[in-house]
């Protein structure tokens, strides 16, 4: 439970939906002078991905309508509510994949379709980096460093509705790259955990791995070329040296993609922002699936003053950040029946 400062004390109970990508989420948000999840449950189709070795789209947005209506169930019968006490629904309209992306808001327009409600559209990179109030007071302006499956970006966060986009990566995200490694590397898929926990026995400095410094574009960052790098050894090993050398290929492989998240939040600072590291006392709040990762945590940690991690179980894929966003800002709301024409909208930020 956290408080709300922006309460003006009437209640508001906020029906919550994710469906941008592969994870189907919804969550029950009550907003009173403090905010409180009610319920959150989550389906995730990792053994599909598995199966296909990444997201087919069209797959996915049939996984989201089969996974929708007994997740419905279950978070009505945990948060102990009936639909009509449901003040207001909040969709991810934005970015995403189009076809998973409608299935969510077309169970939000339903839903206020029948219970005469508001919809507020939701920005799905928004509301990972606002996750952070979940759990923790952070003051703006702040940081935002987000990195997930589909988008690596850093932002200047001067409210929940108010962000800069300060840098973005030219190509891969860092999830993808961690995803992209661990598909050849044979570890499965998504791959961002379990390179993760590979690395925590490996050696980090075994093998070298290319950072992209694109120092003549401060803040703009590429893992093309790593991917691409970790292939052409992979070739030059036999499948025996690639299982004893697993984890620290995952370990060596990883680290590049960290240390180039910190060198490029130091360019950020510097160049972009044009201020010195060393006084440097905005928050840095740090969001996205690739936030769970342990070493990111710690390395992050250690080189800057105020680092916030959004909680790990808000970081991947969820509808309480979706649900949490909205609460921040009640001015978009878009009244019934309005609402009913919301619509998706697959890109947020452009690679180049
Ligand atoms: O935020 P998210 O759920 O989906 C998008 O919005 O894209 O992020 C999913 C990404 C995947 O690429 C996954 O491999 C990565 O987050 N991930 C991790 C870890 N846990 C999930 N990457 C590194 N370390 C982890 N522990
Ligand atoms: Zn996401």
């Amino acid at each position: 439970m956290r408080r709300n400062t922006n309460s003006n004390n009437k209640k508001r109970i906020i029906l919550g939906v994710e469906t941008s990508c592969d994870d189907t989420s919804i969550c029950i948000l009550e907003v009173t002078e403090t905010t409180k999840i009610l319920s959150l449950n989550s389906y995730n189709q990792d053994f599909l991905l598995a199966k296909w070795g990444g997201v087919v789209p069209e797959l996915a947005a049939r996984s989201h309508v089969k996974a929708i209506p007994p997740l419905l169930d279950i978070c009505f019968k945990e948060a102990g509510i009936l639909p009509n006490e449901v003040t207001e629904v909040a969709v991810t309209t934005h970015p995403g994949l189009v076809g998973s992306l409608l299935t969510g808001i077309n169970l939000a327009k339903t839903f206020a379709l029948i219970n005469e409600l508001p919809i507020t559209p939701v920005n799905h990179l928004y509301a990972h980096l606002e996750a952070i109030h979940l759990t923790q007071e952070v003051s703006y302006p702040y940081l935002g460093l987000l990195v997930s499956g589909g988008h690596t970006a850093f932002m200047w966060v001067k409210g929940p509705n108010e962000m800069e986009v300060l840098g973005t990566t030219l190509d891969d995200a860092a999830g993808e790259a961690f995803d992209k490694g661990g598909k050849l590397l044979g570890v499965g898929y998504p791959a961002g955990k379990m390179i993760d926990d590979l690395s925590k026995n490996g050696d980090r400095k075994k093998f070298d791995f290319p950072i992209s410094y694109l120092r003549d574009r401060p803040g703009k960052m590429s893992y093309s070329g790593l991917k691409t790098a970790l292939r052409v050894k992979l070739q030059k090993m036999t499948e025996d040296e690639i299982k004893s050398e697993l984890s620290n290929l995952a370990a060596s492989y990883q680290e590049a993609i960290i240390q180039t998240l910190k060198i490029k939040t130091n360019e950020i600072i510097e160049k972009v922002l044009n201020l010195n590291l060393k006084t440097f006392y905005h928050p840095i709040v740090i969001g996205g699936g690739v936030a769970c990762n342990s070493r990111l945590r710690s390395v992050m940690k250690e080189n800057f003053q105020s680092v916030h991690f959004v909680a790990p179980q808000f970081c991947t894929d969820n509808a309480g950040m979706i649900a949490n966003w909205a609460s921040k800002v009640p001015e978009l709301r878009v009244d019934f029946p309005h609402c009913l024409s919301i619509d998706a909208q697959s890109r947020f930020v452009e690679k180049s």
